[in-house]
């Protein structure tokens, strides 16, 4: 996938933006990041990619190793991939992965973190572990540093309220595996600076993504339209209006998704699913879009979690649906 990405770039061995790109840039040189689990290790990557520092940081030293494997890994796959398909481009696209390398630095001291121009957090979704990680970010950062989360579920109000820096903290909202995933949700508060949100406008577009801006709504764009989606498939699956399979076979050749919401709900992991409604049925009552269906409960009830159980609404080995 990535290295989809580097062939459709171009030129890699540049790492990207070049020096040229850098004096044209925004005020975003040296990115932070905190947490370096499925999310977070990518957008690490990706950044380094890209050419910009990056300063990675995780709680302690048994998980910060966990990130560097992730990542070692994952530009391992890239040249693989590049030694397989496009063995002329090997010895760029090795500079350049030598290159990203080089611009990591691993820690598991916040304080490395100080001058950094924004530092993306990508821990646990808890509040209770969000709120002290907010009120360190805010004592250690220099003031220009902006704030950004990378919550699914999450107002990034409270963590703005958690940082006191209202006019400097927005979301980032990446997508699982962020080295394919091309989009980027930048969700502006209404205290967001203007020349903040520009900041990481400019930052996404210049790590390759596509960024959409919204406001801080339950779910921001995507995952306010799917993950209804797939509670209103998980309804029809508790009303016996249609069979697991014939309702995702509908949403794959009817509407032309990729996959269809139930095999989504199962990719993504039934309790996450189940966590996401649950909050927003709290936090919303009287939003209808938001339920949690009984199917949904009989299945995390039996431990069927999905993908990484072997088992949701469908069986899998690995990555594959059976
Ligand atoms: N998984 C997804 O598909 C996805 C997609 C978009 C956004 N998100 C969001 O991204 C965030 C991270 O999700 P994830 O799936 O990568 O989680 P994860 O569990 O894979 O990784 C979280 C990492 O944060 C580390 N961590 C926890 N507390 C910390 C602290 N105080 N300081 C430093 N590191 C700490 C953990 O050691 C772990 O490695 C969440 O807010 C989640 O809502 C997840």
């Amino acid at each position: 996938a990535m290295l989809r990405q580097v062939l459709a770039r171009g030129r890699p061995a540049l790492g990207g933006r070049g020096l040229a790109g850098r004096a044209l840039s925004t005020e975003i040189q040296k990115v932070g990041v905190v947490g370096l689990g499925l999310m977070g290790h990518g957008i690490v990557q990706v950044s380094a990619w890209e050419g910009f520092d990056v300063v990675a940081v995780e709680k302690e030293q048994k998980f910060l190793d966990l990130g560097v494997d992730r990542i070692d890994q994952s530009i391992a796959k890239v040249l693989k991939s590049t030694e397989k398909r496009k063995p002329d481009m090997l010895p760029e696209v090795e500079a350049t992965a030598a290159a990203a390398k080089a611009r990591i630095e691993y820690s598991t001291d916040l304080g490395a973190l100080a001058d950094c121009d924004v530092v993306i957090e990508a821990i646990v979704e808890d509040m209770a572990v969000k709120t002290p990680l907010y009120q360190s970010l805010n004592e250690i950062c220099k003031p220009e540093t902006i704030l950004a989360t990378n919550t699914s579920s999450l107002p990034v109000q409270l963590m703005a309220d958690a940082s006191g820096r209202l006019d400097r903290t927005v979301g980032l909202h990446f997508f699982n595996p962020v080295q394919m995933m091309k989009l980027v949700e930048v969700v502006k508060l209404e205290t967001t600076a203007p020349e903040v949100f520009d900041a990481c406008m400019a930052y996404s577009k210049a790590i390759k993504k596509v960024p959409v801006s919204c406001l801080d709504t339950p779910g921001f764009i995507v995952n306010r339209l799917l993950v209804p989606a797939m509670a209103q498939a998980m309804l029809m699956v508790d009303r016996g209006d249609a069979s697991i399979e014939d309702i995702d076979t509908a949403m794959q050749l009817g509407a032309g998704h990729p996959m269809g919401p139930l095999t989504l709900a199962d990719y993504v992991g039934l309790d996450t699913c189940m966590f996401i409604l649950q909050g927003w049925v709290d936090n919303f009552p009287d939003e209808p879009a938001f339920i949690v269906p009984e199917c949904l409960k009989a299945k995390i009830a039996e431990g069927k979690l999905g993908r990484k159980s072997g088992e949701g609404f469908f069986k899998w080995d690995g990555m594959k649906r059976l």
